[in-house]
This record gives structure tokens, sequence and C-alpha cells, in this order.
């Protein structure tokens, strides 16, 4: 893959703020308005309360020119040892539908293996459906929970050498 990753501290969020400007169709589709002047000095502010700083997680995914196109930003031991939540993925537009998505999340995958993590959820809105489409075709499935779409997948399952899961859909209504 041609992206690198970086832990960044939640002081530097503010750099993120950029490229959450520039994935305005992201924001428009879920939110229904742009990113917010603030939207990544919020990013901190929506996790669950109480995490101490090594259950935090944002990472900078950069370009060979360094050239910040990418974040990721999830929790660990939510809300369960060993669960973890990846809060939000997000690319710039210009580098989406080549790949990048699924090797960024390969590598993800193995640093949570790593880490201990055996399950990893996330949330789809429910007007996202190339994401869903997405997490579907990379091995997710539907999870209902509080009336939330909720995808989940068992790092284990990932272990299989050229084994892959079989995503099943039970049609939750989306968060
Ligand atoms: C979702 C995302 C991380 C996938 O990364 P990617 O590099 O585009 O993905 P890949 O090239 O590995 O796979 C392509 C698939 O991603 C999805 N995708 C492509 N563009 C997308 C977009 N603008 N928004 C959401 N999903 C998209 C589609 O399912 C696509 O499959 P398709 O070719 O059958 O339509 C990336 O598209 C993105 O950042 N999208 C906007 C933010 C977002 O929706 N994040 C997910 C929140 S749950």
């Amino acid at each position: 893959m041609d992206l690198t990753a970086d832990r960044v501290s939640d002081a530097d969020v503010d750099l993120f703020q950029p490229l959450l400007e520039c994935c305005e169709d992201f924001f428009q589709r879920c939110f229904g308005r742009p990113a917010r002047e603030d939207e990544a000095r919020r990013m901190p502010l929506e996790r669950p309360p109480g995490l101490g700083p090594e259950r935090r997680h944002l990472v900078a995914l950069r370009d060979s020119g360094r050239r910040l196109v990418g974040v990721l930003e999830g929790v660990s031991d939510f809300p369960a040892p060993g669960e973890w939540y990846l809060g939000l993925m997000l690319l710039a537009p210009e580098v989406r539908g080549k790949g990048r998505g699924e090797a960024v999340l390969r590598g993800y995958e193995d640093w949570l293996r790593r880490e201990g993590a055996r399950l990893l959820r996330l949330g789809v809105s429910e007007p996202n459906p190339d994401a869903h489409r997405f997490w579907t075709r990379v091995g997710f499935h539907d999870e209902p929970l509080r009336e939330a779409r909720v995808r989940h997948r068992r790092p284990e399952e990932l272990l299989v050498p050229g084994g892959r899961p079989v995503p099943t859909r039970s049609g939750a209504p989306g968060a």
C-alpha cells in the first residue's frame, strides 16, 4: 500500500480539519450538512466518556508525499475487553475507490490482533449504502443493537489462510 499510518494525539486533532472539510460529500450524505468549523476538534468529544489515552486511537493516513489523505479513529476495549470500535474511517475523495480502504483496514486489523482484539465493530449510517457495501465486501456483517446498524467482525475469522468470512445481512435499521 502507498499510504502510511501515524498515531496522532488528541492535542493535534485540528490537523484533520482540512481533510474533513474536503469530504463534504460524506458529511452531506450522513448528516445533511458540511463539516462544521470545529468538526475535527469535536472528534475526541464524541467518544465514550472516561477512556484513558491508551484506549483512544487517532491515526493519520498520508500519501507518499506526506500529504494527509485519511483518518482512522477508534477506541479499544469498548464496550467490553477485547472489543474495539472504529468510530471513523475516512479517505479523501481523490484516493477512494482504488483499494486503499481495504488495504488500510487489513493493516489496522493486523495491529488490532497484535493488541489482543477479538472483535471489531463500527457503525454505518443508513444513507451511506456505498460504505455498507464496502464493509460487507471486506467481511463485516450486521449486528442489530439498540436500533443502530452495527457491523462487526471477529479478527480470528481473518486468520484462516486464504479464507474469507461469509458476510450476512440482518437488515437492521441504520444509525
Ligand atoms: C469507505 C472508504 C473508507 C472505502 O475506501 P476505498 O479506498 O474507497 O475502498 P476500496 O477502493 O477498497 O473499495 C471500494 C468500495 O468502497 C466504497 N466506496 C467508494 N467510494 C465511496 C464513498 N464515497 N463513500 C462510501 N463508500 C465508498 C464502495 O463500496 C466501493 O465499492 P464499489 O466499487 O463496488 O462501489 C472510502 O470510500 C471513504 O472514505 N468513503 C467516505 C467516508 C465513508 O463513507 N466512510 C465510512 C464510514 S462508515
